[in-house]
């Protein structure tokens, strides 16, 4: 990265970049046919909450007050909606400041679009559409459609994730209500038990690797026992004979094969076996090819911060309850649904969006809900809250992750590879050596003092 030009310089580099303009491209041309236009949105601007921190610059003439970057267009293509732009997109830059990973930079590309009038189901067939026709202009290829859907309960139950890589089986089953009378504590106890069956006798060390994973994902541990013909040998194999032939039917395990289990908290149970299964895929050697897209559906609106003992949203605050959950939302918050889906690619969340609330007085309860109160809702969102006075439209939209996309389009491990200027793992710029300190003389004209850690 410190000489990105002459790494740009290989054939690789090359053609990453001009595949992103070509994918660009094709998505404008398909977004244009269908009536949309484009519209920039502010840089300098207010916080909009996304999960993530913001990134705060300094008004010299406002001194003393701050503009966030937004983490994404989000309220202002809402605006625009209440504005009478109909069909909106952008490819949009966003902020976030969170820890860096192989699928994540501070600066980012979304192609971000919103609608007036159209319900998710249009949405997603549209997006779909948009999809099929990139990768045809792009690669020539023309995707099977309409692509699968499950559930966000579903991929939990099944896949353990709520973005599963689909090109490979190895479901998870629950098998917990075989063992309410098994006297296996850990097993018997437990509000879930999860397992999955590999077609492999695998070895004590290739056990304890993946029970490493398990417990990196919060499992007390990974019972396991490899399946013989007529019985169960290795780990925990006799507390399973008993329900021998009910849990042979539930996992499909022949003999042969090693079975593993997380028992635990649901949402643990499936996560961490989830994440095993993962790691087993490739312990397998199981071949990942080809792109396999999904829509994640119906996601909770609200997920239980452990740390905050409050709820949190799931999506973003702006997102609709599902409409037959109106009535759980204060009585069973955690039970309710919202009008939210993800874009899954081999495993990845290649986008997310939402149909959105346009009442001010439902906007208002979520946010009560969300620990928001009145003065905080006025002093953060009034001018958003105030707009949906006027009457907004019904209206959803959708934002992808370009550059995570990209990346599957191009096999390229991190997103890195298809940004031109990407910062490093430390979130630095080594060409240009960005971040850096200033000159006194420059904060002292924005009245700022550095504090060093
Ligand atoms: P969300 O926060 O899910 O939704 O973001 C949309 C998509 O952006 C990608 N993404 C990132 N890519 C690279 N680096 C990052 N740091 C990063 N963070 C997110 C992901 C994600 O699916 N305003 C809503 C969209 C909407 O509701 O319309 C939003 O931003 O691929
Ligand atoms: P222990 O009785 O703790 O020695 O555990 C016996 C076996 O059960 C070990 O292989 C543990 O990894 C496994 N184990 C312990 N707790 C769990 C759990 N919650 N889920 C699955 N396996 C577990």
């Amino acid at each position: 990265l410190r000489h990105r030009y002459l790494d740009l310089r290989r054939e690789r580099m090359n053609s990453n970049l001009r595949l992103r303009a070509q994918t660009i491209q094709a998505a404008r041309r398909f977004l244009e046919d269908q009536g949309f236009i484009e519209v920039e949105t502010p840089v300098l601007t207010r916080s909009t909450p996304e999960g993530a921190r913001d990134y705060l610059v300094p008004s010299r003439v406002c001194g003393g007050e701050w503009f966030a970057l937004p983490q994404s267009p989000q309220l202002f293509k809402q605006l625009l909606m209440v504005g009478g732009i109909e069909r909106y997109y952008q490819v949009a830059r966003c902020f976030r400041d969170e820890d860096l990973r192989a699928d994540r930079q501070p600066e980012f590309t979304q192609l971000d679009m919103e609608m007036s009038f159209m319900g998710q189901e249009q949405i997603l067939e549209l997006n779909e559409a948009l999809i099929a026709s990139i990768w045809k202009a792009v690669k020539g290829v023309e995707l099977p459609r309409p692509f699968p859907r499950l559930t966000w309960h579903e991929a939990m139950e099944r896949y353990g994730s709520d973005k599963p890589d689909l090109r490979f089986g190895l479901e998870l089953k629950e098998v917990g209500p075989l063992f309410r009378q098994s006297g296996f504590r850990v097993f018997q106890e437990a509000e879930s038990v999860k397992a999955l069956a590999l077609p492999k006798a695998l070895s004590r060390k290739e056990v304890a690797e993946l029970e490493e994973v398990a417990k990196r994902h919060k499992a007390q541990g990974l019972a396991w026992a490899r399946v013989e013909e007529g019985g169960f040998s290795g780990g925990v194999a006799k507390f399973l004979e008993p329900v021998r032939e009910a849990l042979l039917q539930a996992t499909e395990a022949r003999p042969g094969d090693t079975l593993l289990f997380v028992a635990g908290p649901r949402k643990v149970a499936a996560t961490a076996l989830g994440a095993v299964r993962l790691r087993a895929a490739d312990l397998l050697g199981l071949k990942r090819e080809g792109f396999r897209f999904l829509w994640v559906v119906d996601f909770p609106l609200l997920e239980w911060d452990e740390e905050e003992e409050a709820w949190t949203y799931m999506h973003h605050p702006f997102t609709s309850p599902h409409p037959e959950d109106l009535p759980l939302l204060e009585k069973d918050p955690g039970r309710v649904r919202a009008l939210a889906y993800d874009l899954v690619l081999n495993g990845v969340e290649v986008g997310g969006g939402s149909i959105r609330i346009h009442d001010p007085r439902l906007q208002a309860r979520v946010f009560r809900l969300l620990g928001i109160g009145e003065e905080e809702q006025r002093e953060k969102f009034g001018f958003f809250l105030e707009a949906l006075e006027y009457g907004a439209p019904p209206h959803g939209g959708i934002a992808w992750g370009l550059d995570r996309l990209l990346a599957l389009m191009t096999g390229s491990p991190s997103i890195r590879e298809v940004i031109a200027f990407p910062k490093n793992k430390e979130g630095k710029d080594p060409l240009t050596g960005a971040p850096s300190p200033v000159p006194e003389e420059q904060l002292r004209e924005l009245g700022l003092m550095v504090v060093r850690p």
